[in-house]
């Protein structure tokens, strides 16, 4: 089969269907933009050694994340402003999300409620920063877990936002519209010191935030071996290797250069998951041969809802859904669950 792809040409679409200072939020990452440029030449470095004479007449891309039933591994990453892109914002998302039957996580600076996340019916995660005064983000969190979030994703990438340039005009909060974001949090909240992110984050606040909420814990923004084996120490139900999109601390490492690092420290006991620079199903393949069982998918489901909304979040699904089965058969592969590891040349 052949044609055009929606995935092809889909961030021009998107940068300029967009006000300037949104697509530059959107697009860009900390300092120089080092770690945001390599993430995904790194999983394009990779090749395949793929098996042949194996029977994959039949392919299974259904697997779990967390006890989550999901049609393929794919799962949106938390991100903010989706208002930004169009007027329905997570909630589009989450429509889009359920449609093709993959998890989403939403971000703590939403715009939508998670009520009304919730209200259709997707599989999903809350993600949240811990503040400076503990007790600051417990609302966020009971609300979640009432809205019936299965899961909290810890950022712990982000003591402080990575600087972004600008240059000289408008950013995206000059631009912002009232109810982009923070839509779950208590009138008032940002106000005092206390409501801050944590600077002092330690292990013991992912044990604090399972009590807390009686939900698993995934920790995000790990890269190395030694955070992740903390993290799981700390009760942590799955690590989540990401360097925020290169949002962070630029010079970060690229995920695809250390996944495997982590997978072979915490693999055997919790749920690893990736993101960063993924952009084919061919990038989520080397994913799971490197251990990852969830593949979270940052800018290109923003890129999809500026593009097209709901329906372009679905096509996006639906393209990557097609091109997983065919990357499996063709590498001789019948499960996402079982990929191999000397799937990848070395
Ligand atoms: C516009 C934008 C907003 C984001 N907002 C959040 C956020 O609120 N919380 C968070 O943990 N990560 C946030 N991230 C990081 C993503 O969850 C994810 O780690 C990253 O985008 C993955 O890289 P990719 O965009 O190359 O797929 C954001 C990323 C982008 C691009």
């Amino acid at each position: 089969m052949s044609g055009e792809r929606f995935l092809d040409g889909l961030p021009q679409r998107a940068l300029e269907a967009l006000p300037e200072p949104v697509g530059r939020y959107l697009r860009q990452g900390s300092r120089d933009g080092t770690s945001a440029g390599e993430a995904t030449p790194a999983w394009d470095r990779l090749r395949f050694l793929p098996r042949v004479l194996r029977d994959v007449t039949d392919v299974r891309t259904v697997t779990t994340l967390l006890g989550t039933p999901v049609r393929t591994p794919f799962a949106v990453a938390p991100s903010t402003m989706q208002r930004a892109l169009h007027p329905d914002g997570e909630v589009a998302m989450a429509r889009a999300a359920a449609a093709a039957g993959a998890l989403l996580v939403v971000s703590s600076n939403a715009g939508s409620t998670v009520e009304d996340v919730a209200s259709t019916g997707v599989g999903w995660w809350l993600q949240a920063y811990v503040t400076a005064e503990r007790r600051a983000c417990l609302p966020l969190l009971r609300r979640a877990v009432d809205a019936g979030a299965s899961a909290v994703v810890l950022t712990v990438d982000t003591p402080v936002v990575g600087t972004k340039y600008d240059g000289a005009g408008d950013t995206v909060w000059d631009v912002a519209e009232e109810g982009w974001v923070r839509a779950n949090f208590p009138a008032g909240h940002g106000a005092s010191p206390g409501d801050a992110k944590a600077t002092d984050l330690g292990p013991q606040d992912v044990d604090w935030l399972a009590r807390s909420t009686g939900l698993p814990i995934v920790v995000k923004g790990v890269l190395r071996a030694d955070d992740a084996r903390r993290c799981v120490d700390a009760g942590a139900a799955a690590v989540y290797v990401s360097n925020h999109g290169g949002r962070q601390l630029d010079y970060a490492a690229a995920t695809a250069d250390v996944l495997a690092g982590v997978v072979a420290e915490v693999g055997s006991s919790v749920e690893v998951y990736v993101d960063g620079g993924v952009r084919s199903a061919r990038h989520a393949v080397s994913a799971l041969s490197m251990g990852a069982r969830g593949v979270f998918l940052g800018r290109l489901p923003l890129y999809a809802l500026a593009d097209r909304g709901e329906e372009g979040v679905r096509l996006l699904f639906e393209e990557l859904e097609t091109e997983l089965v065919e990357a499996l058969r063709l590498a001789g592969c019948r499960s996402v669950d079982a990929v191999p590891a000397d799937l990848l040349v070395r």
